[in-house]
C-alpha cells in the first residue's frame, strides 16, 4: 500500500485539559489521512486552533492569533502553496457564525462534539470555498468513531471519561459550549487505559467538566482502572462537590493507584453568592466534605477554584471566601476575576463589580493561596516521596517529575529514571517545586 503525501499540521491548544487531550484525538483521526505534527504554524497545510471561551481574555487571544495566521497564510499562498485554517473548541462552539464573520482567513469552524468529522470538513472545503461550520452535540457518535488507537508520547496522559455539564452555574459557558453530561461506557474507557498502559503510560488522568458525576460512579471506575498492569497512577479532574459520594471517597482511603490529589472548586466562602452562582452547595457543605476526605486520607493535597467579584459580591461575601480558605488550607488553587460572558445568566445580574474592586481582591486571595502553597511544599521537605519522572531537566544531569501531590518535583539523577516512579528525598521547597535527592538504592 502506499502512504499518503506527509502533510504538517499545527496545532495550537487553549484552555483546560479537555481541551488537551482533543488536541491529541484531532491529530490521531488525521494522522490516516497522512498528516504529521509541526510546532511553526509556518507553511503548515493544516492549522487547528483549539480554543477556549471560559474568560474574555481566553477568548480575544484567538482573535489576535489569527491575525497572524492571516500573514502566514497569505505568504504561503504567495509562494504557490495552501494552509487550510480550522478554529476548533469552545470558541468554535459559541460564537462559529461571528468567526467566520470577523476572520475570513478560516475556512472551518468545528465545536467540540464534532472534530471526528474533520477529514469529511477539510474536503469538503477543498472543494468549495467559503467558511464551514460543525456544531452538532453528539459526544456519543464523536467518542464511537474516533480511532482505537492514540498515539501518545511520555508517561502521563489524559482521558476523557465524561463530557458536558447540566449544571448552568450562572457564570459560566461550558453547558453551552460542551453540551449536556454524557459519560463514555466504562469497558471504552477501560480499553484505552489498556492501550496507554501497553505504549509505557504510567499516569493517566481521567477527565470531566463533572468527572465525579460519572454514570455508573467515578470510584469503581477507578478500581477497575486500578488493576491494568503497568498502570501505577490514576488521577481525575474537576470534581463538583455535589457529586463527591462516599464511594469515592472510600477510594482515596483503599486504592493505592489513585494520587492524593483532589481538586474540589468552591468557587467563593458566601453563601448568598454560591446561590447566585447556583453553584447547587453552601460554603458549610463544601467544608464537611474537605473533613470527611480529610478523615479518608489524611495527607490528601486539596486544590480549588475561586472567582471574586461576582455580580453583588460585598466586602463581606469576599471576606467570607478568605475564611473558607483560611479553614481548608489548599495546596494549590486557581483564582480568577469575574469575566461577564454573554448569554449567561450572571451577565445581566445586576450588581458588576468595578474591575478595580475585582483585582484587589484578587490580590489579596491570591496572596493567602501562594501563602498556603508555599506552606504545603515546605511541609514535605525531609519526606521521602515518590516521583514519577517524565523528562530530562533544564540542567544538565537532571530529571523531571511529580509527587503524589501533582508537585513538580527536580532531582539530579540518571535519564534512565525517566519513565519510573522512584523514591527521593525532599531536600528544598519554592513555591511552584521542589527540589529532591534520590534515595541511595536507585541512585
Ligand atoms: N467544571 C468545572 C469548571 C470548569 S471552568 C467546575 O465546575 O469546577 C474552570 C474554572 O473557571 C471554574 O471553576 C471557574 O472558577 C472559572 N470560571 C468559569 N467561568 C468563569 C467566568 N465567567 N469568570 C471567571 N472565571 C470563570
Ligand atoms: Fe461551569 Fe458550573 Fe458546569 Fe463547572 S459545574 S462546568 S462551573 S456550569
Ligand atoms: Fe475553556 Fe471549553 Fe475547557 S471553555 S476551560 S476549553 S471546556
Amino acid at each position: 500500500m502506499t502512504q499518503p503525501p506527509q502533510k504538517r499540521l499545527y496545532i495550537k491548544t487553549y484552555g483546560c485539559q479537555m481541551n488537551v487531550y482533543d488536541s491529541e484525538r484531532m491529530a490521531d483521526v488525521l494522522r490516516p489521512l497522512g498528516y504529521g505534527l509541526t510546532h511553526e504554524p509556518d507553511g503548515a497545510d493544516l492549522v487547528v486552533l483549539n480554543t477556549c471561551h471560559i474568560r474574555e481574555k481566553a477568548a480575544e487571544k484567538v482573535y489576535s492569533e489569527l491575525g497572524r495566521i492571516r500573514r502566514l497564510k497569505e505568504d504561503l499562498a504567495e509562494a504557490g502553496g495552501s494552509m487550510t485554517v480550522a478554529v476548533t473548541g469552545c470558541v468554535a462552539q459559541a460564537e462559529g457564525e461571528e468567526i467566520m464573520r470577523r476572520a475570513p482567513v478560516v475556512d472551518l469552524v468545528v465545536g467540540p462534539q464534532s472534530y471526528h468529522r474533520l477529514p469529511e470538513l477539510i474536503a469538503r472545503a477543498a472543494r468549495a470555498s467559503g467558511g464551514h461550520l460543525a456544531a452538532d452535540f453528539e459526544p456519543q457518535e464523536k467518542f464511537d468513531s474516533l480511532p482505537e488507537e492514540r498515539l501518545v508520547e511520555g508517561y502521563s496522559a489524559f482521558l476523557t471519561v465524561q463530557e458536558g455539564c447540566d449544571k448552568f452555574c450562572t457564570f459560566c459557558v461550558v453547558p453551552y459550549t460542551r453540551g449536556a453530561e454524557y459519560s463514555r461506557p466504562a469497558d471504552a474507557i477501560e480499553a484505552e487505559a489498556r492501550s496507554l498502559a501497553a505504549q509505557g503510560v504510567r499516569e493517566v488522568t481521567l477527565l470531566g467538566q463533572n468527572v465525579n458525576a460519572f454514570r455508573g460512579g467515578l470510584a469503581p471506575l477507578i478500581r477497575r482502572l486500578a488493576r491494568i498492569e503497568g498502570l501505577e497512577r490514576i488521577r481525575y479532574t474537576t470534581s463538583h462537590p455535589r457529586d463527591l459520594d462516599d464511594d469515592l471517597i472510600a477510594a482515596h482511603a483503599e486504592v493505592e493507584a489513585l494520587m492524593p490529589y483532589l481538586h474540589l472548586p468552591v468557587q467563593s466562602g458566601s453563601d448568598r453568592i454560591l446561590k447566585a452562582m447556583n453553584r447547587g452547595h453552601t460554603a458549610e457543605h463544601y467544608q464537611r466534605l474537605v473533613e470527611k476526605i480529610r478523615a479518608a486520607r489524611p495527607d490528601i493535597a486539596l486544590s480549588g477554584d475561586f472567582i471574586v467579584g461576582f455580580p453583588g459580591e460585598t466586602d463581606a461575601d469576599f471576606e467570607a471566601t478568605l475564611s473558607l480558605v483560611r479553614e481548608v488550607r489548599y495546596a494549590s488553587a486557581f483564582s480568577f476575576n469575574y469575566s461577564r460572558r454573554p448569554g449567561t445568566p450572571a451577565s445581566a445580574m445586576p450588581g458588576q463589580v468595578a474591575e478595580e474592586v475585582k483585582s484587589e481582591r484578587l490580590h489579596r486571595l491570591q496572596a493567602l493561596l501562594e501563602e498556603q502553597q508555599y506552606a504545603f511544599n515546605a511541609a514535605q521537605t525531609g519526606r521521602t516521596l515518590d516521583v514519577l519522572f517524565e523528562r530530562p531537566g533544564r540542567h544538565a544531569g537532571q530529571i523531571l517529575g511529580r509527587s503524589p501531590y501533582l508537585q513538580a518535583v527536580h532531582a539530579d539523577g540518571p535519564e534512565q529514571l525517566i519513565g519510573r516512579v522512584v523514591p527521593v528525598r525532599v531536600t528544598s521547597a519554592a513555591r511552584n517545586s521542589l527540589g529532591a535527592s534520590l534515595e541511595l538504592e536507585t541512585a
